[in-house]
């Protein structure tokens, strides 16, 4: 199978960190007969002030077209609004309908506490559509916000979450050591005090994973606030979690911190039958240009995007050797303690592939 990859590096440590993404494509074992070919991509802040278009339609058209999946390292966006300017990421999620981002968290599984989750968070409506207004009330200024939730969106990202909850299965069925026994999807929500909007994403999200697909999964939901303090007391209960979109995103980052550095958590945005791997950092202008940007989350996404290609056996792969050289802790990058440059974690984690 040949598949065609689409590469955006982006800006600051984007471009140190793809670039070793493609170099672990390249290096997988041909006994996977996996042959890849790559499209190099523009977007980012620097493509803005070149082209004035952070994200040029030459490259979403060639990714509609051409790619089979992306790899899209970070940008940088201003911190106070530029003109004309706006982030590709959030454009890119739009326009190729990728209304799922997926953030797995996890730990070594030789760590004091071994975590292993995925955090499946719907990106597409929720608070974040945006619509807000500010008007006069009768004791001063009133903000209010649209919180929109659908049954669409919220059995579609449920239903994902059952498929990835299947699919971890079947990795560790294959032989990948884990703390988790069988599939489990918790279901996060408020509903006991929104009822008709989580109220909704909640009967929603039951309904999706009743499924017999699904027969093997265990269905547990949790109340959002009560999940945060669980999430940090006992995360290693937690296999996949499945969030409207708000708190997804506050879940993702705050579960990101428990395994150290942004340098080692990886993302996908996914929708039918596209994926684009992203490492949930940023373009960390203060390590930019010093080979010293730790590329295991970049690596990591690498292994997500081919999951969602049906790759898995390509995807356990790149976590084994991953694994193997955390576990062995010799050659780590500055944000872990160690002193190895990027290029050294890199060529350490090829030659265990
Ligand atoms: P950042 O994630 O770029 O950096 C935060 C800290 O983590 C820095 O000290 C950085 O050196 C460190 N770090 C990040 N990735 C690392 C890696 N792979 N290896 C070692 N250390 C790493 O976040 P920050 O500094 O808030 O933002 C910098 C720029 O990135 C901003 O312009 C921001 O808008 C953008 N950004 C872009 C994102 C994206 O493309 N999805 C996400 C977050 C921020
Ligand atoms: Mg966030």
């Amino acid at each position: 199978r040949t598949l065609r990859i689409g590469l955006i590096p982006g800006d600051g440590i984007g471009k140190e960190v793809i670039p070793a993404g493609r170099r672990l494509l390249e290096a997988l074992p041909s006994s996977l007969n996996l042959k890849f070919e790559f499209v190099d991509l523009k977007a980012g802040f620097e493509t803005f002030e070149q082209t004035g278009a952070a994200l040029p339609d030459k490259t979403v058209e060639i990714l509609k077209t051409e790619c089979d999946g992306a790899l899209f390292g970070a940008v940088s966006s201003p911190s106070t609004a530029v003109k004309g300017y706006s982030s590709p990421i959030v454009a890119l999620r739009k326009r190729l309908d990728l209304y799922a981002n997926v953030r797995p968290v996890k730990s070594v599984m030789t760590a004091k506490n071994p975590i292993d989750m995925v955090i499946v968070r719907e990106n597409t409506e929720d608070l974040y559509v945006k619509e807000e207004k500010t008007f006069d009330g009768p004791d001063g200024k009133v903000a209010e916000a649209i919180k929109r939730i659908s049954y669409k969106a919220s059995f579609r990202i449920a239903k994902m979450a059952g498929e990835i909850a299947l699919r971890r299965q079947k990795i560790r069925d294959s032989g990948a050591p884990s703390i988790h026994k069988s599939p489990m999807v918790t279901v996060t929500h408020k509903s006991n005090v929104l009822s008709q909007t989580d109220g909704l994403f909640r009967a929603t999200a039951r309904e999706a994973l009743a499924d017999p697909r699904f027969k093997t999964v265990d269905v547990e939901e949790q109340i959002v606030d009560s999940m945060v303090y669980k999430l940090f007391r006992q995360p290693e209960t937690y296999d996949v979690i499945v969030a409207p979109n708000l708190y997804g995103d506050i879940l993702s980052d705050g579960a990101a911190a428990l395994v150290g550095s942004l340098g080692l958590v990886p993302s996908a945005n996914v929708g039918e039958g596209f994926a684009i791997g992203e490492p949930c950092h940023g373009s960390a202008p203060d390590i930019m240009g010093k080979n010293i940007a730790n590329p295991i989350a970049t690596l990591r996404s690498v292994a997500l995007m081919l999951e969602f290609m049906d790759e898995e056996a390509a995807a356990a792969k790149i976590y084994a050797a991953v694994d193997g050289n955390l576990e062995e802790g010799k050659l780590l990058s500055p944000d872990l303690g160690g002193s190895a440059t990027t290029t050294q974690v890199l060529e350490d984690i090829l030659g265990r592939l």
